[in-house]
């Protein structure tokens, strides 16, 4: 039972993001319940209340929100360039029905507020053609040019949010993640993002030997350590804020770079193999946080090399922990 505390729902809370921010909420003092079709892979949940519900289901979105004060609607289906460039259609459709359904599920039964997880992927691609690109401001989603599928969801979930905040009065909160990053992330199997696959890459590499890129290294992005994403998700849903908010930082880094970091920590020297085959997205993306900064008066503050340097010894433990390292080769 809640009792006195505040009682928050976590959606996708058996996934990466969700399942640090419950630790945290439940740290804090609040009555946690997370929801998920699956349980957290690699630890159990700090939530008081876990159920498995697959909320593409109208029903269930009821069943979740059911007494809920404050709702983190993260549950999506998702992945890494690979993935969300190989799967429009089922992407669309199961992110359409999870938003839609726990919005108005949300309104009816009282919720205060509604947390929308959106991504910078919202951004217009013909902002980000080139590497050494201007960071993108939160105006620059339009006109609008998002990413096929996924992009274009996250869009139009924005828009459904500011219209529940204007005829019902729901206080929503939108906020675009750029790439996050941390231990307790999917690292293989095609939903992982580029700091894990890079970190997974690394640690099952001989120093000297060779690892392959996707595309030709060129392209930028900036990145998020988990710690950062939840402390920002927790400022802007006490915030009076209900206008679409960048969360990320703006240390933009090449592919090419964030391989060199990796391989320094984890002191290997090696070769990249570029396939200009596999998907890379767009050229260059990076945040600007100028609002974030106003609005939170606060921004990320863990750097890439601070974040990988935790991120790459939980990615190297999992590979030990199933004998695809040897712990001898660790210690050269
Ligand atoms: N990680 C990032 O870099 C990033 C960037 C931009 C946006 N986002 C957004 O942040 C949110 C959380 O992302 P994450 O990195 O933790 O991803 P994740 O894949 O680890 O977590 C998403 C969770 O949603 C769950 N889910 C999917 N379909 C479901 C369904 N039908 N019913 C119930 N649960 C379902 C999954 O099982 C998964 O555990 C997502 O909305 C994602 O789009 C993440």
């Amino acid at each position: 039972m809640a009792g006195t505390k505040l009682s928050v729902l976590v959606t996708g809370a058996g996934g990466f993001i969700g399942h640090h921010l419950v630790n945290r909420l439940v740290k804090d003092g609040f009555y946690v319940r997370g929801v998920d079709i699956k349980e957290p892979q690699y630890e159990a949940t700090a939530a008081q209340e876990f159920e498995l519900l697959d909320l593409r289901r109208w029903d269930n979105c009821l069943q979740a929100t059911r007494g809920m004060q404050f709702v983190y609607n993260l549950a999506a289906d998702m992945g890494g360039i690979g993935y969300i460039s190989a799967n429009h259609a089922d992407i669309s459709r199961n992110n359409s029905l999870i938003n839609l359904h726990m919005i108005e599920a949300s309104r009816i039964n009282g919720v205060k507020k509604f947390l929308f997880s959106s991504s910078a992927c919202v951004y217009a691609q013909y902002k980000q053609n080139i590497p050494d690109l201007t960071p993108l401001a939160e105006e620059d989603a339009h006109p609008a040019d998002p990413e096929r599928g996924y992009g274009w969801e996250k869009l139009y979930m924005e828009q459904i949010c500011k219209y529940y905040q204007g005829d019902y009065g729901l206080q929503t909160y939108i906020v675009r993640f750029h790439n996050v990053y941390g231990p307790l992330g999917t690292y293989e199997g095609g939903r992982e993002k580029a700091p894990a696959a890079v970190c997974r890459k690394v640690a099952l590499a001989s120093s000297g030997g060779e690892i392959e890129i996707w595309g030709d290294g060129k392209q930028t992005r900036s990145f998020m350590y988990v710690d950062d994403c939840v402390e920002g998700l927790l400022k802007l849903m006490a915030s009076q804020y209900h206008e679409p908010l960048n969360l990320g930082t703006d240390e933009l880094v090449t592919v090419d770079q964030l391989v060199d970091i990796v391989s320094a920590i984890a002191n290997k020297n090696l070769k990249k193999r570029h396939d200009l085959s596999k998907p890379q997205g767009v050229r260059g993306r990076n945040s600007d946080n100028s609002r974030l900064r106003k609005v939170l008066e606060w921004e990320p503050k863990i750097s890439l090399r601070e974040g990988l340097s935790t991120t790459y010894p939980w990615i190297v433990s999992e590979l030990t922990k199933q004998n695809r390292i040897s712990p001898v080769a660790l210690v050269a």
